[in-house]
């Protein structure tokens, strides 16, 4: 079984339910405490040993090349100031030479699309794909749980959570074979954004998938669908057929970022994990919700 080397991360979204904040930045770039949304997601996939993050960008997202490029004047400033500390903590997020990789998804066709603008860069291997909306609070993180269940079972595996149910139009849905047993389970459909009366469950893709190279060949395949976009779960739902598809319910709790009030709560309850002002910042809420 080849190992999962290479995680696809679509950066194109212009981030229309978080304007007026998106207007001129990107929204992966929107911090969550202190750092950008992007770091968390591409923190994620290397804890989980990819190797190769490939990120498919558009217009107006060259800010996001520059946050994961060195600073030179900036680590020059700090270093002349002798603000070491900020400057070793700097450093040490840089990813190393050659670990990201860029192409551009040059019209705003779908998730699916935006995969496909990979395929190049993927080759012939089973890889990850890493939705930088949605963050996922989890030790060791959603990757690595996939990353791990991968290694025992192969195929493509998709990771689930429960929604409300009068809310399965905001998602992928997905159909289990059978009576679920634990937190992998085989798949017999998914449908992209069905609603409450023809959603086959409530559990919704959560935004980490791990998938077979054969993928492609059927995205060269799939027609618009939801929203008049070529989506993503139209073409796994077509892979079905071929090969075994897995939903696996990760343990964490995951925000979508590219909704405000998701945004915020991600904010909250990252800040009250954060050591250096944990404590201080729980005071102060506790004094807004009196
Ligand atoms: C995408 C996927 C959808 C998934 C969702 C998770 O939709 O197409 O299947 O449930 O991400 O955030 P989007 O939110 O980009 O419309």
């Amino acid at each position: 079984m080849k190992p999962i080397r290479k995680v696809v991360i679509p950066v194109a979204g212009l981030g229309t339910r978080v304007l007026p904040a998106t207007k001129s930045i990107p929204k992966e770039l929107l911090p969550i405490v202190d750092r950008p949304l992007i770091d968390y997601v591409v923190s994620e996939a290397f804890e989980a040993g990819i190797e190769h993050v490939i990120l498919v960008t558009g217009r107006g997202k060259s800010a996001i090349e520059d946050y994961f490029d060195h600073a030179v004047e900036l680590e020059a400033a700090l270093a002349a100031k002798g603000k070491d500390d900020i400057l070793a903590s700097l450093r040490s997020r840089q990813p190393k030479a050659g670990a990201i990789s860029y192409t551009r998804q040059q019209a705003p066709l779908g998730l699916g699309h935006a995969v496909n603008c990979a395929r190049a860069l993927i080759g012939d291997e089973p890889f990850a794909v890493s939705l930088p909306d949605v963050i996922i609070d989890g030790a060791p993180g959603a990757l690595a749980q996939m990353v791990r269940e991968y290694e025992k079972t192969g195929g493509n595996i998709i990771a689930v959570e429960e929604v409300d149910p009068k809310e399965t139009g905001k998602y992928g849905i997905v159909a289990p074979k059978s009576e679920r047993a634990g937190r992998i389970f085989e798949m017999s459909g998914m449908v992209e954004k069905p609603t409450p009366e023809t959603a086959p469950s409530n559990l919704a893709i959560t935004g980490r998938y791990i998938l077979q190279p054969e993928i492609f060949d059927q995205l060269d395949k799939t027609q618009r669908g939801a929203g008049g976009e070529i989506q993503l779960t139209d073409a796994m739902a077509a892979l079905m057929e071929a090969q075994p598809f897995f939903a696996f319910e990760y343990e964490g709790v995951s925000h979508d970022c590219g909704d405000k009030l998701g945004w915020l709560k991600a904010n909250v309850r990252l800040s009250l994990k954060n050591s250096e002002f944990a404590d201080s910042f729980r005071e102060f809420l506790r004094k807004q919700v009196n």
